[in-house]
């Protein structure tokens, strides 16, 4: 179905240092796109995965580079963009990062500490704005307004679809199961219901290759 489609994805959190000892995150456990991976290469796809930090393996079918940072994620998405048929981006990616990063771990010798973040660059964007872009797919993980905001950003970032997931407590991030809309411009909503990752990656797989 992907017969030797060159398709890029990137999955998992991004981690953005404080000091030598600690980071900002987020709970995603890499699931969704090691899914939509394999789905893909046993689709027939070249499939190559930039990986923020996970405790996933894939296939050897699978060319996987792993990163830490946004900016890492960032560089290893454009090394590799040339060429490529699909872009999806799965990835958690931090919206900010610590302006400064200490170079000692700070001192608990305050009552508050504040931190200065700044934006991190938006990769899924920047791979939209490509003068010769592949097929762009986001995701969106929302808590509230689910279709609203995820068209919101398939229309703000130029995508080809989005796929939208409601997250939360035991939803979404770290789970086996997830549920997905996909939305396309000028066409209904598609609803995958309630299923493990890998058969929602399958079933996505399966409807991006008709595109
Ligand atoms: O990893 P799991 O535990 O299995 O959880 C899966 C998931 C919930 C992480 C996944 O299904 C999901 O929704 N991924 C996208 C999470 C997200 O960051 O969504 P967002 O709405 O904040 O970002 C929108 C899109 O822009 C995403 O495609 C994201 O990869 C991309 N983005 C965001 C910020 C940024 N700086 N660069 C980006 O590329």
């Amino acid at each position: 179905m992907l017969n030797k489609k060159k398709v890029l994805i990137t999955a998992g959190p991004t981690r953005e240092p404080i000091d030598p000892v600690r980071f900002i995150s987020n709970y995603s456990s890499g699931k969704m796109g090691y899914a939509i991976a394999e789905a893909a290469a046993e689709a027939g796809a070249d499939v190559i995965l930039i990986s923020g930090p996970t405790n996933l393996t894939c296939s050897s079918k699978i060319k996987k580079i792993d990163v830490i940072t946004a900016q890492e994620m960032l560089d290893a998405v454009m090394a590799e963009i040339t060429n490529c048929d699909i872009f999806i981006a799965v990835a958690a990616v931090c919206d900010y990062r610590p302006e400064t990063i200490a170079a000692n771990k700070i001192k608990k010798n305050t009552v508050t500490l504040q931190l200065t973040l700044i934006k991190n660059p938006d990769i899924l964007a920047e791979v939209a704005r490509l003068p010769k872009r592949p097929l762009v797919i986001g995701f969106a993980a929302e808590t509230e307004n689910l279709e609203a905001n995820a068209l919101k950003k398939l229309l703000e970032k130029k995508l080809d679809m989005i796929v939208a997931n409601q997250v939360g407590k035991n939803l979404g991030f770290d789970s086996e199961e997830n549920e997905l809309v996909i939305l396309h411009r000028n066409t209904q909503p598609i609803k995958l219901a309630r299923n493990t990752k890998a058969k929602l990656a399958q079933q996505l797989v399966a409807l991006i290759s008709t595109l």
